[in-house]
């Protein structure tokens, strides 16, 4: 059986406990499509075709996985490209009420369901606000984010 999903997110930018889940779900499903959010929020790092590139890259060695940008409703998204599975990975209690409005409000509107992965522990305090925060001052974000994230956010003027 041939089942598809999708992975959304803002991935602003990709960090270490993105692609955890990444690899997890591609190993599960036979194809798994990593939608970027376009907008993502007001003051994004990277625009969207830097964090496409970036996934681009550090998804590179799955064969099965793809990355596409997208804007307006998930569920629309799911609907073009026919997919009626989101996958999304929970790291704590504190996600779990948002995510959980958003799955049902999918399943709703669109009736797209929801899977969650939980984040491998060592990722589980690991946001990519909080890794933007410790590069804007200076910090060492190597063990969050992958080499070229990592470089590209050295190579960032503030
Ligand atoms: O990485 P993020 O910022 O937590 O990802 C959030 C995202 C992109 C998954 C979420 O904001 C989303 O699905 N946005 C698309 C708009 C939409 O469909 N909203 C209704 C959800 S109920």
């Amino acid at each position: 059986m041939t089942v598809s999903v999708v992975y959304p997110g803002s991935f602003d930018p990709v960090t270490y406990g993105h692609i955890d889940v990444i690899q997890r779900a591609a190993s599960r499903f036979s194809r798994l499509i990593v939608a970027c959010l376009q907008n993502a929020g007001k003051d994004p790092m990277f625009d969207v075709e830097e964090r496409i590139a970036l996934l681009e890259e550090v998804t590179g060695d799955l064969r099965n996985v793809e990355v596409a940008a997208f804007d307006g409703l998930l569920v629309d998204f799911c609907r073009e490209h026919d997919v009626r599975l989101v996958v999304k990975g929970l790291r704590a209690v504190s996600d779990f009420e948002y995510e959980l409005q958003m799955a049902q409000m999918n399943r709703s509107i669109g009736g797209v369901e929801t899977l969650f992965l939980t984040a491998s522990p060592i990722y589980s305090f690991l946001s990519s606000s909080l890794v933007k925060e410790i590069a804007r001052f200076g910090g060492d974000v190597t063990d969050f984010v992958p080499p070229p994230v990592a470089d590209r956010m050295r190579a960032r003027r503030w």
